[in-house]
């Protein structure tokens, strides 16, 4: 039997707070209020058998149950495989407690989502209530079984096979089976759409070039440039020098559907420099004459793989991308002078109207972001 020691207080030696310190002593725990130092088996609980167990009725509904749950899933997966043909990415819709969101990434996200939701209820519930409930116990052994108990795996894998019922039940066999196949189409959709298609020209038009509706797609307007988000109008007069400003050309904020695609693409950064501090060479000069007094505007995504370029150090007119680094040198065209980036930023040529509001003077005479593209 076990054996408790108890100490009086005070009976072992005290720390500098007073406390009496804890010491081990041939299995006994001192200054531990008595704690027995070995514990009896307490064993296995007494085996409770399961109605599915007992009760054929019972099984077969919890096997209709976990047949329900994977014919959920089944159901989500190929909603998910619709939806992605289905829905044009640009379209929003009205979510309550939400708001407007992708239509295409709702059901995707919702496909995808019930269709794990699905598998995962439905291998619980099919262990809870179909596969073996028994309780063992192994001794620990050498790592390397005996020929024998290896032989006895294999067995055991077998029996379980049997035991699951999958062998009995081939409904239940199908639907699992069918149920994790098609789970994995998703994901390949997922990388095979990512992969493509190329964006052409997407990238060579934006929406500095103008309206996009009606035959008239990309006739140019010379649009407004305004500040992001608040959508309003930049004055010449207002922009000090050393200021950066985040722009887009006006229209694109009210738009109904893409917003975020047409932003991506347009996201402009406009920044003030002093005259005299461009570079006194062609890049430095072209600069200048495609600025407005100073008021430089460039392409914020950045050249290298399109994060967005948002870093300005006014001492140096550099511009950053945080992303891997990309320096972009203002005073020459934002030129590349360090970093992963192999082509400039893309200018776009800025004047002011009549109200001396700031405007594109022309759209961007070339493709905006990554320069990996077949660009045609
Ligand atoms: S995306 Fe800008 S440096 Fe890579």
């Amino acid at each position: 039997m076990s054996e408790r020691h108890t100490p009086s207080p005070g009976s072992g030696p005290a720390d500098e707070f007073g406390r009496d310190a804890v010491r081990l002593d041939e299995g006994h725990i001192e200054g531990t209020g008595g704690l027995p130092d070995r514990f009896e088996n307490p064993g296995l609980p007494p085996h409770v058998a399961r109605k599915a167990d007992l009760d054929e009725k019972a099984a077969k509904r919890a096997e209709k149950q976990v047949v329900g749950l994977f014919t959920l899933s089944i159901l989500a997966t190929l909603g998910f495989i619709v939806a992605y043909f289905a829905f044009d990415p640009r379209q929003q819709v009205f979510v309550p407690f939400i708001g407007r969101m992708s239509a295409s990434n709702l059901t995707l996200g919702l496909g995808m989502g019930l269709s794990l939701l699905g598998i995962g209820l439905g291998a619980v519930h099919w262990a809870k209530t179909l596969m073996p409930d028994e309780e063992s116990v192994e001794m620990r052994h050498p790592m390397r079984s005996e020929d024998e108990a290896r032989e006895g795996v294999a067995a055991t894998f077998l029996n379980g096979a049997e035991a699951s019922q999958l062998t009995r039940r081939p409904l239940l066999k199908a639907a699992a089976g069918t149920a994790l196949g098609l789970f994995a189409v998703p994901p390949l959709l997922q990388v095979a759409g990512s992969l493509g298609p190329l964006p052409h020209d997407e990238l060579s038009h934006t929406f500095w070039d103008g309206e996009k509706e009606g035959e008239n797609k990309y006739a140019f307007t010379k649009p407004r440039l305004v500040r992001d988000p608040e959508n309003t109008p930049i004055k010449a007069t207002d922009v000090t020098i050393g200021s950066v400003y985040h722009v887009l050309p006006a229209g694109l904020l009210d738009l109904e559907h893409g917003v975020l695609e047409e932003k991506a693409k347009a996201a402009v950064l406009l920044i003030r420099l002093n005259p005299g501090d461009f570079a006194d060479n062609e890049l430095g000069r072209k600069a200048l004459d495609w600025s407005h007094e100073g008021i430089v505007a460039y392409s914020k995504i950045c050249t290298h793989v399109g994060c967005p370029v948002g870093l300005y150090e006014q001492t140096t007119h550099h511009l950053l991308c945080p992303c891997h680094q990309s320096t972009f040198d203002v005073t020459q065209d934002c030129k590349v002078i360090f970093g992963p980036a192999k082509r400039a930023l893309p200018q776009l040529k800025i004047t002011v109207d009549d109200e001396g509001y700031l405007i594109a003077e022309q759209p961007f005479k070339e493709a905006v972001g990554p320069s990996f593209w077949e660009r045609g």
